[in-house]
């Protein structure tokens, strides 16, 4: 296990790249298995979830080898046996070996998958896919085993815009017999870069990124070498770091069609942000900022997965904010813990209401999940004296080299082993 010790107040200036984004490379590599020959997936963060994908892919007997920010897969000895329950436990994006492992074996075995404790986060509407497209469930408890004679195209309508279940059924259609269109399919960014992913192996998949998305069923997908887009939540995260307490800092390898919403937040709370194709530059905001309002939505609208890191930044602006949280049933815990450090906040169900104080004070804190523990680091960066955040492990999930990242701007930050 590992905390951060951070020893806060210090002006953070410099330059940030940005790493790939990390709930694309925790769909790329799993959907490697549906490839009848080999992949190569470039600008894959480094990250343990990547480690963990890694593990599983190498019980199923995949050859994967990773060089520097490079992982290449070869899935032609794979074995279809069921995924170890610790390895699955690890994260929630073990269900992609679902929708990977149906698509290609036209079976699969595996318990239900892990991820942060955010809310129930149930797979209903992956299965109702599944079984759209030919496939019995059997549940038995944590368990399932999914099996289709054969998996023939249909129309299947998610109930809800879900990304990782529009990705999954993009596995499982992917080599179905015949079209499949999925109606209120997610537009995340991430749908985009697995569907470019599995049409360079030859797939035939188009709308990917609108709520529409048809799929033409092939025999055999062939090499492919895919990048990992860039990580905007990472990007949000750094964003909302240098508004907070940097007087220059510039943000690179950025895509600003992905940061929109956020940027019009930012900007609403008085940051100057600049922000040009590739790159974001934030200017000194500190003793101008405002409070403000954010609803999350699925793409484009404000991500769920940056209200816990702009919590922190609302704490300490002036007059009061408000987070309305309408993707998940319990995504504030990050609050409780800010509330230790000095943050003013109501919580009331969907509801939380920050009042802006003057600053925050260090103290021993936890993380809870992986972006309250990245809200967390900016409360630190940002506080009196000196912050420790325990259970930081779940931070080393989803975020590439952020030691050395914040390090390299002038933080005055620490991992330790405990
Ligand atoms: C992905 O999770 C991301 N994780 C999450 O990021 C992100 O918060 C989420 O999308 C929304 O953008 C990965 O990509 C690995 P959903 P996912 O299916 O696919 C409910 C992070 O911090 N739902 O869009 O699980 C679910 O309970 C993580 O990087 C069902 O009810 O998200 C939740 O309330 C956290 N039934 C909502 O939909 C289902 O079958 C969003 O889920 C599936 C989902």
């Amino acid at each position: 296990m590992h905390r951060i010790i951070i020893h806060g107040g210090k002006r953070l200036n410099g330059e940030i790249n940005i790493s790939g984004a990390k709930n694309s490379a925790v769909a790329l590599i799993p959907g490697a298995i549906l490839c009848d020959e080999n992949v190569v997936i470039k600008n894959v963060p480094n990250i343990s979830d990547v480690d963990s994908l890694e593990e599983m892919l190498l019980h199923l007997n995949a050859k994967i080898e990773r060089k520097n920010n490079e992982v290449f897969i070869s899935s032609s000895n794979i074995k279809n046996i069921p995924i170890k329950k610790d390895l699955a436990k690890k994260l929630r994006a073990s269900y992609y070996f679902m929708g990977a492992l149906l698509g290609k074996f036209k079976h699969v075995e595996m318990c239900f998958p892990g991820g942060c404790t955010i809310g129930e986060r149930p797979i209903d509407i992956h299965l109702r896919g599944f079984r759209a497209l030919g496939a019995t469930v059997i549940e038995n408890g944590d368990n399932f085993i999914i099996h289709a004679d054969k998996l023939v195209g249909t129309k299947i309508d998610l109930s809800f815009a879900s990304v990782g279940a529009t990705i999954n059924l993009l596995y499982a259609a992917v080599k179905a017999e015949g079209k499949t269109i999925i109606t209120n399919a997610a537009k995340e960014p991430e749908i985009i870069n697995v569907a470019d992913y599995l049409n360079k192996m030859g797939a035939k998949i188009v709308g990917a990124g609108t709520s529409e998305i048809i799929i033409e069923g092939v025999n055999y997908l062939h090499s492919c070498e895919e990048s990992v887009i860039p990580d905007r939540i990472e990007t949000g995260t750094y964003e909302i770091i240098a508004a907070a307490i940097g007087d220059k800092i510039r943000i690179n390898n950025i895509n600003p069609y992905y940061m929109e919403a956020l940027n019009n937040k930012l900007k609403e709370m008085n940051v100057n942000l600049s922000v040009d194709d590739n790159k974001i530059e934030v200017l000194n905001s500190t003793d101008y900022l405002k409070g403000c309002d954010v609803v999350t939505e699925v793409f484009p609208g404000f991500p769920t997965d940056l209200q816990q890191v702009l919590a922190t930044l609302m704490a300490i602006s002036s007059g009061k904010s408000s987070i309305k949280e309408t993707i998940y049933e319990n995504r504030f815990n990050n609050l409780i813990e800010l509330e230790k450090m000095g943050a003013v906040i109501k919580i009331e169900g969907d509801l939380a209401t920050i009042t802006g104080v003057k600053e925050l004070n260090g103290c021993e804190v936890n993380a809870t999940d992986l972006r309250a523990g990245a809200g967390l680091i900016v409360a630190g960066l940002i506080a009196k004296g000196t912050t420790i955040i325990n259970n930081a492990d779940y931070i080393l999930r989803g975020y590439d080299s952020i030691i050395e990242k914040l390090t390299n701007i002038g933080a005055d930050i620490e991992l330790q082993e405990v």
